[in-house]
């Protein structure tokens, strides 16, 4: 009797594990869930505010118009247009020079964008100018756009807007002058992120030169977390685009005919003044970017961005100075989130329930009808307790509480 019953349970615990082993396998082999969360914040870090404004815009007119006289000549002919006409698009004419342009031009020519950033105002209890206190601006190029990135610290930790300590209907949480007279691109961007060059994270502004203009940005922040190896996400913690352009970058200044890579951000005072930004051939860029994708091939496990709604005011009044506001998120923050583990709790316990006759459904009952009992006991002795006192009772309730939680599954790129 008694063997047979050890023997009963050897077979359960051996047939138990092989099924866990080839579950865990299965599982991990899947997709993860992804569960999608809201949450309307009520304070916000302030975060950087990237720029990106046309390189001619911020090179001295004079000594550009010297060195690429021709080049804008050329471009005038064909199109039939006046070369003052040209003068005035700083769009066309960083295009029309950046393939010829070089890195001793832009540090010859450069005027300072920073000086047309005139103040930071942040919308507390009361006004606070931050600029010249908390922020610095650093700025990056690229053979099309100056890159400005203004970030703003208290003491190395970032600056809390709180939304509950303005008591207007409008709110503006913060505000920047500036008099850059130009088209530009702008993007809110996470505290601790890096630059990026692709034009889709960029919210262009047009510009009615010499106008007082006013760019109202609100912003959506969206967060998403996957999960690392082993689960089939088998994400990487960085950021992937920078590493990606990074290598790309190191790659082409190791060809013969060293060349700067046209999507990177560089920085001034790095790179020797003689290189430019020609085309290398295409043979060249695809074995380059093959290999740099492969060796960069996993996708990020963390980002946060922030999703920029533009309203655009020309006041139609001359002004040197234009502004930028920016409001509070209307919609709320959403998470993506994976949820692999408690799903697998769950798978874990419904095989040893088919293995051992263990019923987490019974349990769970047992667990809740326990509680109804001690609670409603509980209620009652309070409810004699405090039957003088004005005090209401706050009754318990046991309902499963709706979730904010909408399980779908998301099938993520595959690289
Ligand atoms: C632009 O360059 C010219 C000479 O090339 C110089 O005379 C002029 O002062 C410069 N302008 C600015 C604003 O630096
Ligand atoms: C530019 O080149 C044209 C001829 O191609 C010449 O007529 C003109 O004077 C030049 N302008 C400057 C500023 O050098
Ligand atoms: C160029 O434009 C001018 C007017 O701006 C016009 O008179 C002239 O005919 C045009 N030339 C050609 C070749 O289209
Ligand atoms: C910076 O931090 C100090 C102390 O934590 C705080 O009193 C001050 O209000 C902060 N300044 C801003 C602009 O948030
Ligand atoms: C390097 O550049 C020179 C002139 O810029 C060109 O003649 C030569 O073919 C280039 N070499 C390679 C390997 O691309
Ligand atoms: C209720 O209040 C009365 C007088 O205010 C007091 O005598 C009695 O003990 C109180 N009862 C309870 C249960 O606290």
């Amino acid at each position: 009797m008694v063997l047979r019953r050890h023997i009963i349970r050897v077979i359960c615990i051996i047939g138990c594990i092989g099924q866990l082993y080839v579950a865990t396998f299965n599982y991990m082999s899947f997709n993860v869930r992804y569960g999608v969360q809201i949450d309307f914040p009520q304070s916000y870090e302030l975060p950087n505010i990237d720029l990106a404004i046309p390189l001619a815009a911020y090179l001295n007119q004079t000594g550009l118009c010297d060195r690429f006289n021709e080049s804008f000549q050329q471009f005038a002919d064909f199109f039939n247009i006046s070369i003052q006409r040209l003068e005035k698009s700083h769009y066309m004419q960083s295009a029309i020079i950046a393939k010829k342009i070089k890195v001793k031009d832009i540090e010859e020519l450069i005027l300072n964008p920073e000086n047309d950033i005139v103040t930071l105002i942040i919308k507390q209890s009361n006004k606070v100018y931050i600029l010249r206190k908390y922020c610095k601006i650093d700025r990056y190029f690229s053979n099309l756009n100056i890159y400005l990135r203004i970030s703003c610290r208290n003491n190395s930790k970032p600056i809390i807007l709180s939304t509950e300590s303005i008591a207007t209907d409008n709110i503006v949480l913060m505000s920047i002058a500036h008099r850059m007279n130009t088209l530009y691109a702008v993007r809110l961007a996470d505290i601790n992120s890096n630059m990026d060059s692709r034009i889709r994270s960029y919210t262009v502004v047009p510009s009615a030169a010499n106008n007082l203009e006013v760019t109202r940005l609100s912003f959506k922040r969206i967060y998403y977390d996957a999960l690392e190896y082993p689960y089939t996400t088998d994400c990487q913690d960085y950021d992937r685009n920078h590493e990606l352009n990074n290598c790309i970058r190191d790659q082409m200044l190791n060809l013969p005919n060293q060349t700067l890579y046209s999507a990177a951000i560089l920085s001034f005072n790095t790179y020797p003044g003689h290189l430019g930004f020609q085309r290398v051939s295409d043979e060249d860029f695809n074995s380059i970017y093959g290999y740099c994708s492969r060796l960069i091939s996993k996708i990020d496990c963390h980002s946060m961005n922030y999703e920029l709604r533009k309203d655009y005011i020309d006041g139609e009044v001359q002004t040197t100075l234009k502004f930028i506001d920016i409001l509070p998120s209307i919609d709320p923050d959403i998470y993506y989130r994976a949820y692999p583990v408690t799903e697998f709790i769950i798978f874990f316990i419904s095989i040893l329930s088919n293995w051992f006759g263990l019923s987490i459904f019974d349990q769970l009952i047992y667990g809740t009808s326990y509680c109804k009992t001690c609670s409603e006991r509980k209620i009652e002795s309070a409810n004699t307790n405090n039957r003088n006192s004005s005090q209401p009772i706050e009754e318990a309730t046991y309902s499963i509480q709706p979730t904010q939680q909408l399980f779908r599954h998301r099938q993520l790129p595959k690289l």
